[in-house]
């Protein structure tokens, strides 16, 4: 097929909301011709979580795919999978009760110094009841704030690090029960990384609050007080319902979200089921 007809063929359904699209008539399995490529970072920018359903991806097949949409990130605190040093399992066996992996609003790997641009998840076996992926659009939230508050958060940065989830006295450290997932806590993750409260997206020049509750600790300058006032005025208003997408799973699709204004957050309520999920990342710039 000629370049340009591949791209023709893809269609892009935006959520009602304008925040997520499904994108369908592209196998995601092959080289992408570059025209269609265009096509689906042109949608990606628009919308900012992409889902494909029906993609019978190989892992193979998923590392390829990553590697046109950009460079593997670095991905750490988890054993990636045997022979695949790029894919992260998560997994969670039917009869685990510790809690479900990502269950807390973050963007992924905020803490690094050039945090991941894309996370892009495939489904492998998905349960039937709950497991839904939900997102939070940084950048319309951000949009609708006041000028004043704008003018307030402009030269604020905040302080993002592993420590709460993957520190030495951590959330995984400390837990007993038993988990599929092989974390590697340590004093690694104690470590801590500034980064502009505001970002300004590197493609569509958006600005997008970036922070959140599980890897900000700190905004640089203000006391403990201040810091929880604005940080939790800012979670309240990221949080609206209004600025979300929720992502309901079936097995075979795979979702290529946005770090860089979104935040997301796994919801559990599959307990006695087995939910498996094959992850990469795609490296990302210094948030400016
Ligand atoms: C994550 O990457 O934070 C997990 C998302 C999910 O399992 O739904």
């Amino acid at each position: 097929m000629a370049d340009g007809a591949a791209a023709n063929i893809i269609q892009v359904r935006p959520e009602p909301s304008g925040f997520g699209a499904e994108v369908t008539g592209v196998d995601l399995s092959r080289p992408l011709p570059p025209a269609a490529l265009a096509a689906i970072r042109e949608a990606w920018s628009a919308h900012a979580v992409l889902s494909f359903p029906d993609q019978p991806l190989t892992l193979e097949q998923l590392e390829a795919f990553t590697l046109q949409v950009g460079p593997f990130g670095a991905d750490p605190f988890i054993a990636p999978m045997p022979g695949h040093p790029n894919v992260l399992e998560l997994r969670r066996e039917p009869d685990e009760k510790a809690p479900n992996f990502g269950g807390g609003w973050h963007s992924d790997w905020s803490f690094q110094p050039a945090p991941p641009s894309a996370t892009i998840l495939r489904s492998e076996v998905t349960p039937p009841v709950g497991g839904d992926t939900l997102f939070a659009d940084a950048a319309r939230a951000y949009d609708d704030l006041s000028d004043t508050m704008k003018a307030m958060l402009a030269p604020l940065r905040a302080i993002h690090s592993a420590t709460r989830p993957y520190g030495a006295n951590g959330m995984f450290a400390r837990e007993t029960e038993k988990r599929a997932m092989t974390i590697l806590s340590g004093p690694e993750a104690d470590k801590t990384h500034p980064h502009p409260l505001v970002r300004t997206h590197p493609v569509t020049g958006r600005k997008a609050l970036f922070v959140s509750p599980t890897y900000t600790v700190g905004v640089e300058g203000l006391t403990e007080m201040e810091t929880d006032a604005i940080l939790g005025f800012l979670y309240k208003h990221l949080l609206q319902d209004k600025y979300r997408y929720r992502h309901k799973w079936r097995p075979g699709m795979l979702l290529m979200w946005d770090n860089r204004c979104t935040m997301h957050f796994a919801e559990g309520g599959y307990d006695g089921h087995l939910r498996v999920m094959h992850r990469t990342t795609v490296a990302g710039d210094v948030p400016v």
